[in-house]
């Protein structure tokens, strides 16, 4: 019976894939007000634009390739039972080999009607106002705005609070639900974090590896096969 790995992963982890993070000095909300593309309110206002950003995104993800960090945590899967619930919307952790990623706040390549936040589509090219779905209403991505209900946090709480062991990557733990999760993690279990610039977090007996996913991904299987 393999032991539960539970991970938290965020933008850092597909860095360096050539993704942007969010907070970093150069991330994406440096460039753009989150309010004006990442929120009902700005989608509303000006949802050509809203599509525009996501269409340049779905385009800089199908240009990614999974780095190091993500196929060492698919590789994991042959000593745990590895689950991974993600904060990105990208698909490099399914590309790296992982089989079981939950996606806490939508999917770039899926799109769903803006009347409709449950039946998605495929989507690997752009999304243009007037669009729609077979509903009649327009398309949009199937991302989980600010302000928008997350509803796969009811999977993902007792999932982190049935780990046997919980890893958070690349994530500043600054948004929440999600960042919320870590308390879920029951007190005594093994518990790392890795990014290049640990953040500030109230996590109890937690292991900090303070370097770039793709190096630090060594260190942190190393220390994981000790609980095998
Ligand atoms: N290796 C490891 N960690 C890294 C690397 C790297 N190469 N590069 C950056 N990081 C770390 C940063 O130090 C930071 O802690 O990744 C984290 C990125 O934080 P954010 O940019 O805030 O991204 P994230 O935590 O995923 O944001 C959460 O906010 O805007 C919303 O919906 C969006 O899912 C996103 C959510």
């Amino acid at each position: 019976m393999k032991k539960r790995l539970v991970v938290l992963s965020g933008a850092g982890i597909s860095a360096e894939s050539g993704l942007r993070t969010f907070r970093d000095s150069d991330g994406l909300w440096e460039g753009y007000n989150v309010h004006e593309v990442a929120t009902p309110r700005g989608f509303a206002a000006n949802p050509q634009l809203v599509l525009d950003f996501y269409n340049m995104r779905r385009r800089d993800v199908a240009a990614a390739t999974p780095n190091a960090a993500h196929k060492g945590l698919a590789i994991l899967e042959e000593h745990f039972d590895v689950h991974i619930i993600t904060q990105n919307i990208d698909d490099l952790h399914e590309r790296g080999g992982s089989t079981k990623v939950m996606h806490l706040h939508g999917e770039i390549f899926k799109m769903r009607s803006v009347a409709d936040p449950f039946t998605t589509y495929p989507i690997t090219g752009d999304i243009n106002l007037g669009d729609t779905a077979p509903d009649g209403y327009q398309l949009r991505p199937f991302i989980v705005w600010f302000e928008e209900e997350v509803p796969m946090l009811g999977e993902a709480i007792p999932l982190v609070a049935s780990a046997d062991i919980f890893v958070v990557i690349g994530t500043s733990l600054q948004v929440y639900p999600a960042a919320g999760l870590v308390n879920y993690a029951r007190r005594e279990i093994p518990k790392y974090i890795v990014d290049k610039k640990i953040p500030a977090s109230r996590i109890p007996n937690i292991t900090s590896i303070e370097k770039p996913a793709g190096e630090g991904i060594v260190d942190l299987t190393d220390y994981l096969m000790q609980h095998r």
